[in-house]
């Protein structure tokens, strides 16, 4: 078995296939002058993991011509950030249901798809053959034994980081929006004091860095130390960065489903944990 490293994965690539202990492909990605993206794989014979995060169009294109040119071979797809998941139902008449149509493609080729923490349980319920690995555990366990306190930024992630918190062996709170009246809300943890903590707060996506923003903001204010940021998918859309560290944030780190500076952690084990099984 063979793991093709994709345009979009090439680290968190290396590092699967070296937990399999399995060689990666020969591959060739080149822009033809018109900017079209040409692909060749070689040396693949029955059976292929391409491991290709989906965070632009770019990297659709080429997924879908990886899995061309692996036409004869059986195809696990691992996706570790699942991009357009977002769009998971009609939010209004007309609009495309993006993951519904992007988990057709996938798995029009593959016989098994692998991802990490995708957006909904609605987006995953467009796939037959999904399987998702939470990365919260290795992120819990890069914050093991340090004075921190966790804090999911609403009630909807509470459970993820109820998880963290476990694996990191610390406290843990999310944050509650009251209304108080018709141009004010109060943000403020359910239950714990945070001054004088550390704080992380932990969320599945930093996209435009807002939600973070905002609750890095009403910790500080509350009397928090510090705030850093965890994250698993990386997004940081334009410069999401730069306006997280102005608001105060002291750092900003993710797992490497999707590879830039922040990505300090990886989920490699996790996936080749299940491509073992
Ligand atoms: C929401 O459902 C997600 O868990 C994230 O909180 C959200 O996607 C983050 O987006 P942004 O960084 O743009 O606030």
């Amino acid at each position: 078995m063979k793991v093709v490293a994709g345009t979009s994965s090439p680290l968190l690539a290396k590092r699967i296939a070296n937990a399999l202990n399995a060689d990666l492909a020969k591959t060739t990605f080149k822009k033809f002058p018109d900017g079209e993206l040409y692909v060749r794989i070689e040396d693949v014979d029955k059976e292929a993991v391409i491991v290709q995060s989906i965070n632009s169009n770019d990297d659709l294109v080429a997924l879908m011509l990886m899995f061309d040119a692996l036409e004869d071979a059986e195809i696990t797809a691992v996706i570790p950030y699942m991009g357009y998941a977002r769009q998971d139902k009609k939010f209004n008449e007309g609009e495309a249901v993006s993951i519904r149509a992007v988990a057709k493609l996938i798995e029009s080729y593959a016989s098994k798809v692998i991802t990490v923490n995708i957006h909904s349980r609605d987006a995953a319920g467009y796939f037959k053959k999904l399987v998702e690995v939470d990365a919260m555990p290795v992120i819990g366990q890069y914050y093991s034994g340090k004075d921190v306190v966790m804090v999911s930024p609403d009630l909807g992630s509470y459970e993820r980081v109820k998880v963290c918190a476990e694996h990191a062996g610390c406290e843990f709170d999310y944050l509650e929006k009251t209304r108080l009246d018709a141009e004010t809300v109060e943000i403020k943890p359910k239950s714990l004091d945070v001054k004088g903590k550390n704080i992380v707060i932990v969320d599945d996506i930093i996209s435009t860095g807002g939600t973070m923003i905002e609750a890095t903001k009403m910790l500080l204010k509350a009397g928090a130390n510090s705030v850093e940021c965890a994250c698993v998918h990386a997004v940081l859309a334009g410069n999401a960065l730069n306006r997280l560290y102005s608001a105060g944030v002291r750092k900003v780190i993710a797992t490497d489903t999707i590879e830039k500076a922040v990505s300090v952690i990886s989920v490699a084990e996790a996936i080749a944990d299940v491509l073992r099984s």
